[in-house]
């Protein structure tokens, strides 16, 4: 079977697309707004882009015309945190999704621990052994009328305690268990880890 996504509708190639490119990581956003009302939201169209500067994508659909809490926020304060998802956050990260009014505060909603940051004033999530950073570096209105890319440079990594860190950076994924997002309404923990060294 071949698809052309020319022949199919958007809604359809949504499906096709989150169902192929998998598993995606989930970066659990933390934005305040304009007037201080905090904000949780996942978006699984995220992605590293480079680290030199380091820099993050995350691609915010609109609704109906509008932009996301989190792409206005990310917008008006220039800031937000991705916070790393476990299994034990799972069900609360999937109800931070819901449509809710910019007034009301997901962290709240989910019961979730705010922890001030350090170079941003949008809150990260104690829950999260990792939580980075961001400023915004760029808002591209990738598709017109429907999707936001947010660009964004990471400016500081926080590692819970008990989290290895190697002299060189590394952290070993099975330290910090992470969930990832498959198609449709399905999500993957961590299966086995393979170490293959590559040819010089
Ligand atoms: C695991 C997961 C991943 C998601 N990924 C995206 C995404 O990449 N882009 C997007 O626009 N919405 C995504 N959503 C939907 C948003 O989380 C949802 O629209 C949310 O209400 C946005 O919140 P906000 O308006 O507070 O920013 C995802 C939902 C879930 C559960």
């Amino acid at each position: 079977m071949q698809i052309d996504p020319k022949d199919y509708d958007s809604a359809r190639i949504y499906q096709l697309m989150t169902s192929v490119i998998v598993p995606r990581p989930i970066a659990w956003v933390s934005t305040l707004s304009k007037d201080g009302v905090p904000n949780l939201a996942p978006f699984s169209y995220f992605s590293g882009i480079t680290s030199q500067p380091p820099l993050v994508s995350i691609a915010a659909g609109r609704r109906r015309g509008a932009r996301k809490d989190t792409t206005n926020n990310a917008s008006s304060t220039g800031e937000l945190v991705i916070n790393i998802v476990t299994e034990a956050q799972l069900e609360n990260m999937v109800r931070t999704s819901g449509e809710y009014p910019p007034e009301l505060d997901e962290i709240e909603l989910v019961g979730v621990t705010p922890l001030p940051s350090i170079k941003v004033k949008a809150p990260r999530i104690a829950e999260a052994p990792i939580q980075l950073e961001c400023r915004t570096r760029q808002i591209l209105e990738i598709s017109p009328g429907i999707v936001d890319l947010i660009i964004a440079e990471i400016v500081l990594v926080h590692v819970a305690d008990g989290i290895p860190v190697s002299d060189n950076l590394f952290i070993p994924t099975e330290s910090f268990q992470p969930v990832a997002r498959l198609g449709g309404q399905r999500y993957a923990t961590l299966g086995s880890i393979r170490d293959i060294e590559r040819p010089r």
